[in-house]
Protein backbone atom coordinates (compact mmCIF):
# COMPACT_ATOMS: atom_id res chain seq x y z
CA UNK A 1 0.00 0.00 0.00
CA UNK A 2 1.30 3.38 -1.13
CA UNK A 3 1.08 5.73 1.49
CA UNK A 4 2.17 9.59 0.70
CA UNK A 5 1.03 12.08 3.55
CA UNK A 6 1.24 15.87 2.54
CA UNK A 7 3.53 18.40 3.83
CA UNK A 8 0.95 19.38 6.90
CA UNK A 9 0.54 15.65 7.53
CA UNK A 10 3.79 15.26 7.94
CA UNK A 11 4.40 17.38 10.28
CA UNK A 12 1.36 16.04 12.16
CA UNK A 13 3.38 12.60 12.00
CA UNK A 14 6.52 14.16 13.06
CA UNK A 15 4.66 16.14 16.38
CA UNK A 16 3.09 13.05 17.20
CA UNK A 17 6.54 11.01 16.77
CA UNK A 18 8.27 13.82 18.91
CA UNK A 19 5.33 13.74 22.08
CA UNK A 20 6.03 9.66 21.65
CA UNK A 21 9.54 9.90 22.35
CA UNK A 22 9.30 12.11 24.79
CA UNK A 23 6.95 9.54 26.94
CA UNK A 24 10.07 7.49 28.31
CA UNK A 25 11.66 10.46 29.42
CA UNK A 26 8.50 11.38 31.39
CA UNK A 27 7.33 8.35 32.80
CA UNK A 28 10.87 7.63 34.28
CA UNK A 29 10.93 11.21 35.68
CA UNK A 30 6.81 11.08 36.94
CA UNK A 31 8.28 7.80 38.70
CA UNK A 32 10.95 9.16 39.94
CA UNK A 33 8.76 12.49 42.05
CA UNK A 34 6.00 9.65 42.82
CA UNK A 35 8.54 7.63 44.03
CA UNK A 36 6.93 4.35 42.75
CA UNK A 37 10.67 3.05 40.37
CA UNK A 38 11.16 0.42 43.09
CA UNK A 39 13.51 -0.04 45.66
CA UNK A 40 16.51 1.95 43.57
CA UNK A 41 14.83 4.72 41.46
CA UNK A 42 18.44 5.63 40.55
CA UNK A 43 19.03 2.10 38.83
CA UNK A 44 16.02 2.11 37.51
CA UNK A 45 16.46 5.37 35.43
CA UNK A 46 19.72 4.31 34.70
CA UNK A 47 18.48 1.07 33.01
CA UNK A 48 15.41 2.56 31.76
CA UNK A 49 17.38 5.25 30.03
CA UNK A 50 19.91 2.44 28.80
CA UNK A 51 16.86 0.64 26.95
CA UNK A 52 15.81 3.40 25.47
CA UNK A 53 19.06 4.28 23.95
CA UNK A 54 19.26 0.94 22.56
CA UNK A 55 15.77 0.76 21.45
CA UNK A 56 15.69 4.69 19.74
CA UNK A 57 19.36 3.25 17.92
CA UNK A 58 17.23 -0.35 16.57
CA UNK A 59 14.15 2.34 15.76
CA UNK A 60 16.40 4.71 13.56
CA UNK A 61 17.94 1.41 11.93
CA UNK A 62 14.33 0.36 11.20
CA UNK A 63 14.06 2.87 8.95
CA UNK A 64 15.78 2.17 6.08
CA UNK A 65 14.29 -1.64 5.95
CA UNK A 66 10.60 -0.22 6.59
CA UNK A 67 11.17 2.20 3.16
CA UNK A 68 12.22 -0.71 0.82
CA UNK A 69 10.01 -3.37 1.91
CA UNK A 70 6.42 -0.89 2.01
CA UNK A 71 7.76 1.66 -0.63
CA UNK A 72 7.28 4.68 1.94
CA UNK A 73 9.99 6.64 1.25
CA UNK A 74 8.48 9.81 3.76
CA UNK A 75 9.53 7.45 6.80
CA UNK A 76 13.06 8.74 6.05
CA UNK A 77 11.65 12.33 7.01
CA UNK A 78 11.76 11.29 10.32
CA UNK A 79 14.95 9.17 10.83
CA UNK A 80 17.21 12.29 12.21
CA UNK A 81 14.91 13.16 14.59
CA UNK A 82 15.12 9.35 15.92
CA UNK A 83 18.54 9.13 15.67
CA UNK A 84 18.57 12.42 17.76
CA UNK A 85 16.60 10.82 20.48
CA UNK A 86 18.66 8.18 20.44
CA UNK A 87 21.24 10.05 21.42
CA UNK A 88 19.68 12.17 23.76
CA UNK A 89 18.70 9.15 26.22
CA UNK A 90 22.16 8.13 25.94
CA UNK A 91 23.65 11.19 27.09
CA UNK A 92 20.64 10.84 29.78
CA UNK A 93 21.54 7.07 30.28
CA UNK A 94 25.37 8.78 30.57
CA UNK A 95 24.50 11.91 32.85
CA UNK A 96 22.12 10.10 35.11
CA UNK A 97 25.68 7.64 35.67
CA UNK A 98 28.07 10.29 36.76
CA UNK A 99 25.74 12.42 38.72
CA UNK A 100 23.41 10.12 40.62
CA UNK A 101 25.47 7.02 39.81
CA UNK A 102 28.90 8.10 41.13
CA UNK A 103 28.67 12.05 42.13
CA UNK A 104 30.25 13.58 40.15
CA UNK A 105 33.39 11.56 41.19
CA UNK A 106 36.03 11.78 38.42
CA UNK A 107 38.65 9.83 39.40
CA UNK A 108 36.50 6.32 40.38
CA UNK A 109 34.34 7.32 36.91
CA UNK A 110 37.85 7.44 34.80
CA UNK A 111 38.60 3.77 37.16
CA UNK A 112 35.23 2.25 36.28
CA UNK A 113 35.52 3.25 32.07
CA UNK A 114 39.07 1.98 32.40
CA UNK A 115 38.57 -1.14 34.49
CA UNK A 116 34.93 -2.32 34.06
CA UNK A 117 34.83 -3.89 30.39
CA UNK A 118 30.99 -3.04 29.99
CA UNK A 119 31.07 0.86 30.83
CA UNK A 120 33.81 0.84 28.36
CA UNK A 121 32.02 -0.21 25.66
CA UNK A 122 28.96 1.90 26.95
CA UNK A 123 31.24 4.73 26.96
CA UNK A 124 32.71 3.74 23.14
CA UNK A 125 29.41 3.89 21.70
CA UNK A 126 28.40 7.10 22.98
CA UNK A 127 31.83 8.89 22.29
CA UNK A 128 31.14 7.56 18.45
CA UNK A 129 27.31 8.53 18.36
CA UNK A 130 28.53 12.19 19.22
CA UNK A 131 30.00 12.91 15.70
CA UNK A 132 26.72 11.81 14.01
CA UNK A 133 24.16 13.68 16.18
CA UNK A 134 26.53 16.70 15.57
CA UNK A 135 26.60 16.45 11.87
CA UNK A 136 22.98 15.22 11.44
CA UNK A 137 21.92 19.17 9.74
CA UNK A 138 21.05 19.65 6.42
CA UNK A 139 23.92 21.85 6.41
CA UNK A 140 26.17 19.63 7.72
CA UNK A 141 25.03 17.39 4.74
CA UNK A 142 25.96 19.70 2.46
CA UNK A 143 29.28 20.30 3.90
CA UNK A 144 30.52 17.04 4.14
CA UNK A 145 28.86 16.54 1.22
CA UNK A 146 26.25 13.41 0.50
CA UNK A 147 29.33 10.57 0.39
CA UNK A 148 31.27 11.25 3.00
CA UNK A 149 27.65 12.42 5.16
CA UNK A 150 26.86 8.88 4.56
CA UNK A 151 30.38 6.89 5.21
CA UNK A 152 30.21 8.37 8.38
CA UNK A 153 26.80 7.52 9.31
CA UNK A 154 27.74 3.94 8.59
CA UNK A 155 29.19 4.45 12.30
CA UNK A 156 25.87 3.26 13.46
CA UNK A 157 26.10 -0.06 12.83
CA UNK A 158 29.20 -0.62 14.74
CA UNK A 159 27.28 1.90 17.61
CA UNK A 160 24.17 -0.63 18.08
CA UNK A 161 26.67 -3.80 18.18
CA UNK A 162 28.43 -1.92 20.87
CA UNK A 163 24.99 -1.12 23.02
CA UNK A 164 24.68 -4.87 22.73
CA UNK A 165 27.84 -6.02 24.02
CA UNK A 166 27.48 -3.30 26.54
CA UNK A 167 24.26 -5.05 27.53
CA UNK A 168 25.54 -8.76 27.53
CA UNK A 169 28.32 -7.86 29.04
CA UNK A 170 26.22 -6.28 32.00
CA UNK A 171 23.31 -8.73 32.58
CA UNK A 172 24.43 -11.37 35.36
CA UNK A 173 21.82 -14.27 34.74
CA UNK A 174 18.87 -13.90 32.43
CA UNK A 175 20.08 -13.15 29.31
CA UNK A 176 16.89 -12.97 27.13
CA UNK A 177 16.65 -9.19 26.59
CA UNK A 178 20.08 -8.59 25.35
CA UNK A 179 19.34 -11.67 23.39
CA UNK A 180 16.51 -10.46 21.56
CA UNK A 181 18.04 -7.01 21.25
CA UNK A 182 20.83 -8.79 19.63
CA UNK A 183 18.95 -10.54 17.25
CA UNK A 184 17.04 -7.52 15.95
CA UNK A 185 20.43 -5.91 15.34
CA UNK A 186 21.70 -9.02 13.52
CA UNK A 187 18.63 -8.96 11.30
CA UNK A 188 18.70 -5.28 10.82
CA UNK A 189 22.41 -5.39 9.38
CA UNK A 190 21.99 -9.05 8.36
CA UNK A 191 19.15 -7.59 5.88
CA UNK A 192 21.45 -5.15 4.40
CA UNK A 193 24.68 -7.13 3.62
CA UNK A 194 21.90 -9.25 1.75
CA UNK A 195 20.40 -6.58 -0.21
CA UNK A 196 24.08 -5.10 -0.85
CA UNK A 197 25.20 -8.49 -1.82
CA UNK A 198 21.85 -8.76 -4.29
CA UNK A 199 23.26 -5.40 -5.70
CA UNK A 200 26.08 -6.62 -6.20
CA UNK A 201 25.34 -9.94 -7.86
CA UNK A 202 22.74 -7.80 -10.26
CA UNK A 203 25.35 -5.11 -11.18
CA UNK A 204 28.03 -8.63 -11.81
CA UNK A 205 24.90 -10.14 -14.31
CA UNK A 206 24.61 -6.67 -15.85
CA UNK A 207 28.33 -7.15 -16.71
CA UNK A 208 29.33 -3.98 -14.38
CA UNK A 209 32.14 -4.33 -13.07
CA UNK A 210 33.86 -2.06 -10.37
CA UNK A 211 36.92 -0.19 -11.71
CA UNK A 212 39.76 0.22 -10.33
CA UNK A 213 40.67 3.87 -8.91
CA UNK A 214 42.17 6.04 -11.74
CA UNK A 215 45.72 7.09 -11.05
CA UNK A 216 46.51 10.76 -10.79
CA UNK A 217 48.99 12.91 -10.10
CA UNK A 218 52.03 11.92 -8.48
CA UNK A 219 50.95 8.02 -8.41
CA UNK A 220 51.45 8.30 -11.70
CA UNK A 221 54.33 10.03 -11.77
CA UNK A 222 55.77 7.00 -9.51
CA UNK A 223 54.75 4.40 -12.03
CA UNK A 224 56.44 6.97 -15.36
CA UNK A 225 59.72 7.03 -13.23
C1 LIG B 1 28.93 6.73 28.69
C2 LIG B 1 28.39 5.66 28.35
C3 LIG B 1 27.65 4.68 29.21
C4 LIG B 1 27.75 4.36 30.55
C5 LIG B 1 28.70 4.95 31.56
C6 LIG B 1 26.76 3.35 30.82
C7 LIG B 1 26.52 2.78 32.05
C8 LIG B 1 25.52 1.89 32.35
C9 LIG B 1 25.20 1.40 33.67
C10 LIG B 1 25.95 1.74 34.95
C11 LIG B 1 24.13 0.57 33.54
C12 LIG B 1 23.39 -0.16 34.67
C13 LIG B 1 24.02 -1.45 34.98
C14 LIG B 1 23.34 -2.18 36.10
O1 LIG B 1 22.37 -1.68 36.65
O2 LIG B 1 23.81 -3.26 36.43
C15 LIG B 1 23.79 0.53 32.14
C16 LIG B 1 22.78 -0.21 31.61
C17 LIG B 1 22.45 -0.21 30.28
N1 LIG B 1 22.98 0.55 29.27
FE1 LIG B 1 24.52 1.80 29.45
N2 LIG B 1 26.09 3.05 29.66
C18 LIG B 1 26.61 3.86 28.65
C19 LIG B 1 26.22 3.91 27.34
C20 LIG B 1 25.21 3.17 26.80
C21 LIG B 1 24.81 3.22 25.42
C22 LIG B 1 25.44 4.10 24.34
C23 LIG B 1 23.77 2.33 25.30
C24 LIG B 1 22.99 1.96 24.09
C25 LIG B 1 23.46 1.93 22.89
C26 LIG B 1 23.53 1.75 26.59
C27 LIG B 1 22.56 0.81 26.85
C28 LIG B 1 22.34 0.25 28.09
C29 LIG B 1 21.36 -0.79 28.34
C30 LIG B 1 20.44 -1.40 27.29
C31 LIG B 1 21.41 -1.07 29.71
C32 LIG B 1 20.65 -2.14 30.45
C33 LIG B 1 19.29 -1.71 30.83
C34 LIG B 1 18.57 -2.84 31.53
O3 LIG B 1 19.13 -3.48 32.42
O4 LIG B 1 17.42 -3.06 31.15
N3 LIG B 1 24.42 2.29 27.47
N4 LIG B 1 24.65 1.34 31.43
Amino acid sequence: MMINPGSTHLAAIKAALFAACLLPAFLLWRGFELDTLGANPIEAITRGTGDWTLRFLLITLAVTPLRKLTGWHWVVRLRRMLGLFAFAYGTAHLLTYLWLDQFFDWYAIARDILKRPFITVGFAALVLMAPLAATSSNAAIRRLGGRRWQALHRAIYPIAVLGCVHFWWLVKKDITEPLIYTAITAALLGIRAWWREQERRKQLAGGYLPQPPRLTGKVIRIFAK
